[in-house]
């Protein structure tokens, strides 16, 4: 009698032990990070940083293998608190692009970079801003923000990219040539420095032949230019707008609206940034914060070594030319996109790419 009792008992505790060790294996299995996004790189276990890399570069890579260790999940509360504040201090949704409906005949544009210069708007400039905002009223689900970092090389993101609703690319990055594979060549908003036109186009002053030319690559994208910024590169701007127009380019060309730059300033002054100019880059993460339920960035890494493989890296995907690295203040954004990267707001891609994620 006593030997079957405690046989029975016996036999509960085993059962109850293997349950809880299938429990267990099932609570391992959900919260590991490898098996819910096996292709993301991540560091699973700390991989030891060499101390002989670019200066600040070690630093940033400890951090970022603390910090992008966890796996990514889009926090849709943060998401929403955060594009709750930019909108309500931006108002980027209606305003960071000028329009026929936001600024009128007879308004004053105030330069952002140029505190005292002023433009009245006429009908003749009037005529050259987008008829109203230039974004649907929906929200787009994904937006891939493509900056122009030596990261992307080698990176075989061209098909994760080109899967977004809508491509963000920088500075009139060249695409062709190999590049695809690794950046794609989807491309629905492109910017362009003024610089890049004095340099590359001559100011738009001789030929504009080339200029239509190569542009073809972004199909009939978005050009956005930042005309009303510094009073010098106006007229430049102005002229890129007339050649597309003139040679019936399907780019469109609008500008970027001085109050919104005014506004993004002060915002992420908020936050803690303090640089002399906020970078397009950064610019363009703000705007698509705003239109995207979905915000990923790709070839956001202003350091000169690879956060995994530690290689050195060029300082743009396509050429090794030097940025304005005191203009800007690169690290500095880069830890603001990092928090919002912990937060879930939204996705740094900082690895590899597999084909078909
Ligand atoms: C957006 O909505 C407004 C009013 O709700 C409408 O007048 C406008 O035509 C719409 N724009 C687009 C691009 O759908
Ligand atoms: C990228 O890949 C090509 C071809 O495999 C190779 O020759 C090149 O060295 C690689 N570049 C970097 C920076 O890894």
């Amino acid at each position: 009698m006593r030997g079957q009792l405690l046989k029975s008992l016996f036999s509960l505790l085993i059962t109850f032990f293997c349950l809880g060790t299938m429990l267990t294996s099932v609570l391992w299995y959900m919260f590991d990070d490898n098996n819910v996004e096996p292709h993301q790189p991540s560091y699973k276990k700390s991989i030891p940083v060499p101390t002989n890399l670019c200066k600040g570069c070690r630093e940033v890579i400890v951090k970022v293998q603390k910090r992008y260790s966890k796996t990514w999940k889009k926090q849709e509360d943060n998401y929403q608190k955060f594009r709750s504040q930019l909108n309500s201090k931006c108002h980027g949704f209606d305003k960071a692009i000028i329009s026929q409906a936001n600024t009128p005949v007879g308004s004053k544009l105030v330069y952002d970079g140029e505190k005292k210069r002023t433009l009245q708007v006429t009908p003749e400039l009037f005529s050259t801003f987008a008829k109203e905002r230039p974004f649907p009223n929906k929200t787009w689900d994904t937006c891939a923000v493509v900056g122009n970092g030596g990261i992307l090389t080698n990176s075989s993101c061209g098909n994760t990219i080109d899967s977004a609703q809508f491509v963000i690319r920088c500075n009139l990055p060249p695409l062709k040539n190999g590049f695809e594979k690794h950046v794609g060549i989807k491309t629905d908003l492109v910017t362009a420095n003024p610089s890049i036109l004095l340099a590359k186009y001559g100011a738009l002053m001789g030929r504009r032949h080339p200029f239509v030319e190569s542009l073809r690559s972004y199909g009939n994208s978005l050009l956005l230019l930042p005309a009303f910024s510094y009073g010098q590169n106006t007229p430049v701007c102005l002229r890129a707008f007339y050649t597309m127009e003139d040679f019936e380019s399907p780019i469109r060309t609008i500008f970027l609206n001085p109050e919104y730059l005014q506004r993004l300033d002060l915002f992420w002054h908020s936050q803690g940034l303090r640089p002399v100019r906020l970078s397009t880059g950064l610019i363009m993460v703000s705007l698509a914060l705003e239109l995207c339920a979905n915000v990923h960035l790709y070839g956001f890494w202003p350091f000169s070594n690879h956060p995994y493989e530690f290689h050195v890296l060029t300082n743009h995907y396509y050429d090794n030319r030097p940025s304005h690295a005191n203009f800007h203040a690169m690290p500095a954004e880069f830890d603001l996109l990092l928090q919002l990267h912990t937060q879930g707001v939204l996705k740094l891609h900082l690895g590899k790419c597999q084909s078909g994620t």
